[in-house]
């Protein structure tokens, strides 16, 4: 459905350039969710929002292009963004989206500017197409004259998923969907998510920095570390065996039930400054399994279904075991 190759994004000012994403790759699959997770300003959202055209003037395409359905949407070369698939085929339910709804403007309205202008309804269609989305979303229909005020936050993001579904894109990308949401509605949010995946074959890209959303709902996940993804797979592979340390320090800052340990184990340290990101391994300063080698740029290895990038995949036993010690990581930064 979706090829992302080699794609680099800076966002160039006055007297500074951002390596905001750095040589990223990504395939997705018609039906597939998958989660790009990472911490805070690793370029998550700016990697989200190339693949939909949405990013500010100052992004520059560095390098890259990107392939929805054999074809090209964006092209470094040329400079090409071709918006023609937005929102029809590819929707974008962008970070804070409830917060993004028009408080001064009823639902129904912001519905139909959608509808019509963009998706060229009439007003009647319009109205029947909103009724059909609150359907799927599960909101009752009679709510769509209410204004934003008077909805929760859980049902402004199902109002969110709801306008982001109104042209029947085969992708959505969803940024922090369930961020400052409580963890029960949370997991109604993800479920409807899994249902819509279900129920309109649809291919969904879940950006979170929370690795239990992650190991809740996706089939595949891309670890992002200062702007590039430094582990792909199946879930289940990357959250059981992990061979990037990185990958290994996330796994071990959420609660594992089967686990005996009392404590959560933070990484130290804050990623880089992406103005002028480190040489070799981004992650070698808060790395507790940092060799000389890192100091040059890891290759990108492939292992069956996997990807990642690190000097040290052929130590992944021992680097796992010592990476749920709590002394492991004391010893960082
Ligand atoms: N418009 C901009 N101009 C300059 N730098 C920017 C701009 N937007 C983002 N950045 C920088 O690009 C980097 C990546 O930001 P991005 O918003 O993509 O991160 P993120 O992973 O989505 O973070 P979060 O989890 O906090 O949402 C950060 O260093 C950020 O400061
Ligand atoms: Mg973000």
């Amino acid at each position: 459905m979706l090829q992302v190759k080699n794609l680099s994004i800076h966002y160039v000012g006055k007297d500074y350039v951002v390596k905001a994403v750095d040589n990223v790759s990504l395939n997705l699959s018609k039906g597939e969710l998958l989660g790009i997770v990472g911490e805070s300003g690793c370029g998550k959202t700016t990697l989200a929002r190339s693949i939909m055209g949405v990013n500010p003037q100052s992004a520059k395409i560095a390098s890259g292009e990107i392939f929805f359905q054999d074809n090209k949407i964006l092209d470094s070369e040329d400079n090409l963004v071709n918006l023609d698939y937005k929102w029809k085929d590819i929707a974008f339910i962008p970070q804070s989206a409830m917060n993004s709804l028009d408080p001064v403007y009823r639902i129904i309205d912001q519905m139909r500017e959608i509808l019509i202008i963009r998706g060229n309804h009439s007003k009647k269609s319009a109205d029947k197409r909103s009724e059909e989305l609150f359907n799927l979303v599960g909101i009752e229909k009679n709510r769509l004259r209410d204004f934003p005020h008077q909805f929760s936050g859980g049902m402004k993001q199902r109002v969110a998923i709801a306008m982001a579904l109104a042209l029947e894109p085969q992708i959505v990308i969803a940024d922090e969907p369930v961020t400052a949401l409580d963890v029960i509605v949370q997991r109604q949010i993800l479920d409807l998510f899994n249902e819509l995946r279900n129920k309109l074959n649809l291919s969904i890209i879940l950006v979170t920095h929370d690795v239990s959303v992650v190991a809740y709902i996706c089939q595949k996940v891309a670890v992002m570390y200062a702007g590039e993804i430094v582990e792909t797979g199946p879930v289940k592979d990357i959250l059981e065996k992990p061979f990037h340390p990185y990958t290994m320090g996330l796994n071990n800052a959420f609660p594992d039930l089967h686990s005996t340990n009392d404590f959560l184990v933070p990484i130290n340290g804050t990623p880089p400054n992406l103005i002028s990101p480190p040489t070799g391994c981004r992650f070698k300063s808060r790395c507790p399994f940092e060799v000389s080698k890192c100091e040059t740029k890891p290759d990108r290895l492939k292992i069956n279904d996997r990807e990642v990038i690190c000097w040290r995949t052929n130590d992944q036993t021992d680097l796992l075991a010592k990476s749920k010690k709590i002394e492991t990581w004391e010893s960082q930064e």
